[in-house]
């Protein structure tokens, strides 16, 4: 245990005596809870946040990121802007990753973390967790396209895709699908095989998580207490 004023000033950001200002204003909380007292007791793996920022040295972070079209999914990848460069400056040296890939072209939902366990699990290939995108396509699902994603689509270089689900919106020319396994360019190619390429592509579904509508593309928050359960449970 450690005083929460110095668990700030730890960090080097902030003087002793700032930190103080900075918890005695309310802007520091602590597993959640704004705290107002300096001299107040920590655990060391307690998270504790300034403005909503989790500061380094706290428990695991977990954020959804509603990824926009444009970066890529991994922490560093030269000549090209990645998820983590979303993040605010805070986020910057806590060892966060994205739990999985999207393609540079494809929005949506991405689970960054530092919990490396949880992730490895989430990614398993074992696990089965449930991917659901929201696809628009050139050309019309049908209801043959619905029976070979169920039956589990093989493309041409003999690939075999696990069973899915396809749901067509009105139309058509969109559709919800689900797939269990992260082949790269999965939906893409499932698509091309059945002559329907794929035109545009977002995750709004991973395991428990569903994307947040009222976050914007590029912007992230934290899980709440709810969504951690879930993913836990999964
Ligand atoms: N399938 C794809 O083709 N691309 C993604 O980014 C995710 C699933």
């Amino acid at each position: 245990m450690e005083r929460l004023d110095k668990r700030l000033a730890n960090t080097r950001k902030w003087s002793r005596k700032e930190a103080r200002e900075l918890i005695r204003a309310g802007r520091v909380r602590v597993d959640g809870g704004v705290c107002r007292t300096p001299e107040q007791k920590v655990e060391e793996t307690a998270p504790v946040a300034v403005d909503g920022v989790p500061i380094a040295g706290g428990g695991p972070v977990y954020l959804m990121l509603n990824k926009p079209a444009g970066v890529v999914s991994s922490t560093d990848e030269p000549g090209e802007r990645t998820v983590m460069d979303l993040l605010d400056e805070g986020y910057r040296n806590l060892g966060l990753f994205p739990a999985g890939r999207l393609d540079k072209d494809t929005e949506g939902l991405l689970l960054i973390t530092n919990d490396g366990p949880l992730a490895h699990r989430l990614l398993s290939p074992r696990r089965h967790v449930d991917k659901v995108y929201y696809v628009e396509v050139d050309g019309v699902l049908d209801g043959a396209d619905v029976e070979a994603v169920r039956a589990g689509i093989t493309l041409a270089d003999g690939t075999v895709c696990q069973p899915g689900e396809l749901e067509p919106l009105p139309g058509g020319r969109a559709a919800h699908i689900t797939l269990r396994e992260g082949k790269y360019h999965q939906a893409k190619r499932m698509l091309a095989a059945r002559g329907k390429p794929v035109t545009y592509l977002k995750r709004v579904q991973f395991g428990p998580l569903v994307l947040d509508g009222d976050l914007p593309k590029g912007g992230c928050r934290a899980l709440t207490e709810g969504e951690l359960e879930a993913l836990f449970r999964q």
